[in-house]
């Protein structure tokens, strides 16, 4: 059976697409075989033969080699906007049984599934679901991107609380730096280390791009 992680984050476009396809590069390395994950995507351009492309599909796509879209993104949606609005506007209602059934398919391929989720841990599915909801039907272990910046120790330490309180495991954290010079960045790395009880899997450095050799 594959090993599975939920990747969450601290906000929305804090690096959890950049730092999933630095993992998904460092497991295939080690000659794993490694699929991705993306359940929900709001947010996509139209393409020339009227097909909707999303930004990440694309790049997790691209990161583990994988083809089928719509095994890995059951849900797309066309409007940038949290996937409860998206759902609701679209007349869809995102069931999480169906992002299972697509998961097990996937995880029959694969020994690492790399599931990304959409903004962070309460972003809403629907009016009763949150991101959270997903990861603990998936039941996978956590990572935590993140967004190395003023603001995220609170940001970072508030869902390290909501995953354990979920039951969940955090299996890890990666600290990206999304700001090019975030004042006192060792300060804040070493607080969160600190705090953060499980590993440091990844820093990214801002701007440049991360080799999982370097
Ligand atoms: N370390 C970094 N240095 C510079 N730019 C970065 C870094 N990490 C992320 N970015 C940029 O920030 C933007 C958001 O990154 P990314 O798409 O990985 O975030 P996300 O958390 O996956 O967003 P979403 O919530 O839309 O899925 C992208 O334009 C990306 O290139
Ligand atoms: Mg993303």
């Amino acid at each position: 059976m594959a090993q599975g992680y939920f990747i969450t984050g601290t906000d929305t476009e804090i690096g959890k697409t950049h730092s999933a396809v630095q993992l998904i590069g460092r497991w295939r390395s080690e000659g794993k075989r490694v699929v991705a994950m993306k359940p929900i995507a709001s947010g996509c351009e139209v393409g020339a033969d009227g097909r909707w492309i999303n930004d990440d599909v694309e790049r997790l796509v691209a990161a583990s080699g994988q083809t089928d879209r719509e095994l890995m993104n059951p849900y797309r949606f066309l409007p940038a906007v949290s996937p409860h609005i998206a759902a609701q506007q679209a007349g869809v209602v995102i069931s999480l049984d169906t992002i299972k059934t697509h998961y097990q398919r996937l995880a029959e391929q694969a020994d690492v599934v790399v599931v990304e989720g959409a903004g962070g841990w309460f972003a809403p599915l629907s009016d009763t679901l949150f991101m959270r909801d997903l990861a603990w039907a998936l039941d996978l272990p956590v990572i935590l991107v993140v967004g190395m910046r003023l603001g995220c120790i609170n940001h970072a330490l508030l869902t390290v609380q909501a995953i354990e309180a979920a039951g969940l495991t955090l299996a890890g954290w990666v600290a990206n730096r999304v700001v090019p010079d975030q004042p006192a960045y060792e300060d804040n790395l070493a607080t969160l280390k600190a705090h953060i009880h499980s590993p440091l899997l990844l820093e990214i450095p801002y701007g440049k791009e991360y080799s999982y050799q370097d």
